[in-house]
C-alpha cells in the first residue's frame, strides 16, 4: 500500500506531497481507497462531499450495532510529508489484515474512514469533512468558502464528480473512533518508545489579517509619506513570535499575499494568516487579542488599517480519559498531548468516545517533505492498532 501511494501527488523537485482536496491526486487516492476496501470485502460508502467509510461487519450477531471506526485523511498540506494522514489510513487497513491473520472475529463492526479536507489547505477550514459530518459546520455556510483561485467549495465538490445532495456520512453507527497518526513532535523520541496515545489537543485557529495601505512609487515617495501595510505586517509577525515565546504558546504567519506584489511599488494590501495555538482556550484568546492590539497600534503609526477575520477555530479537546487509560494498559503506552489538529478532535467534540494512537517520528518534523517514520515503528503502530481494535470490538468488551 505504501508503495502504491508513494508517487501520488508527489513533487519531483521537493519530494513533498500536494494532495489538495477535490483535485486530481486526491480523487486518485479516493479511488485507491475504495479499491483496497473492496478487495478486502469491505463495503465502501462515499458521501456527497467525498468522505468515505468501509465496514467489516461481524459474520453473525451484532452487525447492525454501533461499531469501532478507525482511519485518518489522505489530503496533505502544501508540500507536505508522506505520513500525515495516509499512515492512519494504511495502518487501519493493515490492522484489519493482521486481525484476520490472527483469526479474530469482531463482535461488533469495524469501519475504516477517510475524511476530506482535514488540513484545510484549500478552503481554510481545518477538518472540514468531519466538521460537516458532525454538524459543527453546516453545508450552507461551507458551500460559500472559496479557495485561493476564488473557486467556491460547492463548485469544487461538483467538479470532482460528487453531489452534496447525496447527503453526508452518518456517524450513528460509530460507538468509538480511533485515529492513528504519525507524531508531529519529539515526545515519543524523548521517551524512547515507538507508540503512544493522546490525552488532549491544544485549542488552535486561523485568523486572516488584512492590512490595507496606499500603493505608491518606491522611489519618489518619501519614507515619511508612506502608508505601507508591509511594515504593519512585519511588526505583527514579530509581535506574534514574541507573545508566543513569552507565553509558552505557538504563533505562526506561514502564508501571506501581497498586492500588487511589485518590486518597485509600496504595496496596497498585505493579507497574512496567523495560525495560533495555546494550552487553554483562554490563553489562546488572550494571545490572539494581544497580537491584534499590537497590530492595531502599529497600523495607527503606519497610517494603514487592519481587519482581522477568524477563519477556523478549534476549541481544546480532552479525549475520553477512561478510554485512554483502558487502551494505554494494553501496551503500557504513554499518554501525551498534541498541538496538532485532527478529525479525532472533531468527533470527540461531537460526543463520540475517541482515542488517538501516535507513531514515533524520529525528528519530530511534520508538514514538510522531511516528515518521516521508521518502518519498524509503523509496523509497531499497526500492531498496536490491531490490539486496540481487538479490545474495542471483542465479544464481551465493555460498551
Ligand atoms: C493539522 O495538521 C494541523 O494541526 O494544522
Ligand atoms: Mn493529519
Ligand atoms: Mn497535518
Amino acid at each position: 500500500m505504501w508503495r502504491d501511494l508513494s508517487p501520488v501527488g508527489r513533487s519531483a523537485s521537493s519530494g513533498g506531497y500536494f494532495r489538495q482536496p477535490w483535485a486530481s491526486a486526491e480523487s486518485e487516492l479516493r479511488a485507491w481507497f475504495a479499491a483496497e476496501c473492496t478487495s478486502r470485502g469491505l463495503v465502501v460508502e462515499t458521501d456527497g462531499i467525498g468522505n468515505q467509510v468501509a465496514w467489516w461487519s461481524p459474520a453473525s450477531g451484532r452487525s447492525e450495532e454501533p461499531g469501532v471506526l478507525t482511519g485518518s485523511h489522505l489530503d496533505s498540506v502544501l508540500d507536505g510529508g508522506a505520513y500525515d494522514g495516509p499512515l492512519g489510513v494504511v495502518s487501519a487497513l493493515a490492522a484489519i489484515d493482521l486481525l484476520r491473520e490472527r483469526g479474530f472475529e469482531p463482535a461488533r463492526p469495524i469501519g475504516v474512514s477517510v475524511f476530506v479536507e482535514e488540513e484545510g489547505s484549500r478552503f481554510g477550514r481545518a477538518c472540514l469533512g468531519s466538521r460537516l459530518v458532525t454538524g459543527a459546520t453546516t453545508w450552507d455556510e461551507a458551500r460559500e468558502l472559496r479557495d485561493r483561485d476564488g473557486v467556491f467549495l460547492a463548485d469544487a465538490v461538483s467538479a470532482a464528480g460528487l453531489d452534496p445532495a447525496q447527503g453526508l456520512l452518518s456517524l450513528d453507527r460509530v460507538a468509538t473512533f480511533v485515529e492513528l497518526h504519525v507524531e508531529q513532535g519529539r515526545d515519543l523520541v524523548d521517551r524512547d518508545v515507538a507508540v503512544g496515545l493522546a490525552t488532549e489537543i491544544w485549542p488552535h485557529g486561523r485568523w486572516r489579517f488584512d492590512f490595507a495601505g496606499q500603493a505608491n512609487h518606491a522611489g519618489t515617495t518619501r519614507m515619511e509619506d508612506r502608508h505601507d501595510p508591509m511594515l504593519t505586517y512585519a511588526m505583527t509577525a514579530l509581535a506574534a513570535d514574541k507573545q508566543a515565546r513569552l507565553a509558552g504558546q505557538r504563533a505562526t504567519f506561514g502564508r501571506i499575499s501581497v498586492e500588487p506584489n511589485g518590486t518597485n511599488a509600496v504595496p496596497s494590501l498585505v493579507t497574512a494568516w496567523l495560525d495560533a495555538r495555546a494550552s487553554t482556550d483562554e490563553a489562546l484568546a488572550e494571545m490572539v487579542a494581544l497580537i491584534e492590539r499590537q497590530a492595531d497600534e502599529r497600523a495607527g503609526r503606519d497610517g494603514t488599517s487592519l481587519v482581522v477575520t477568524a477563519e477556523s477555530v478549534s476549541r481544546s479537546v480532552a479525549f475520553d480519559p477512561d478510554l485512554a487509560a483502558r487502551l494505554a494498559a494494553i501496551g503500557d503506552w504513554p499518554v501525551i498531548p498534541t498541538q496538532a489538529g485532527h478529525d479525532a478532535g472533531i468527533l470527540s467534540a461531537a460526543g463520540i468516545p475517541t482515542a488517538m494512537v501516535f507513531v514515533r517520528n524520529p525528528t519530530g518534523i511534520s508538514h514538510s517533505p522531511d516528515e518521516h517514520a521508521e518502518t519498524a515503528d509503523c509496523l509497531a503502530g499497526v500492531d498496536a492498532l490491531a490490539d486496540v481494535l481487538t479490545e474495542l470490538a471483542r465479544s464481551g468488551a465493555p460498551e
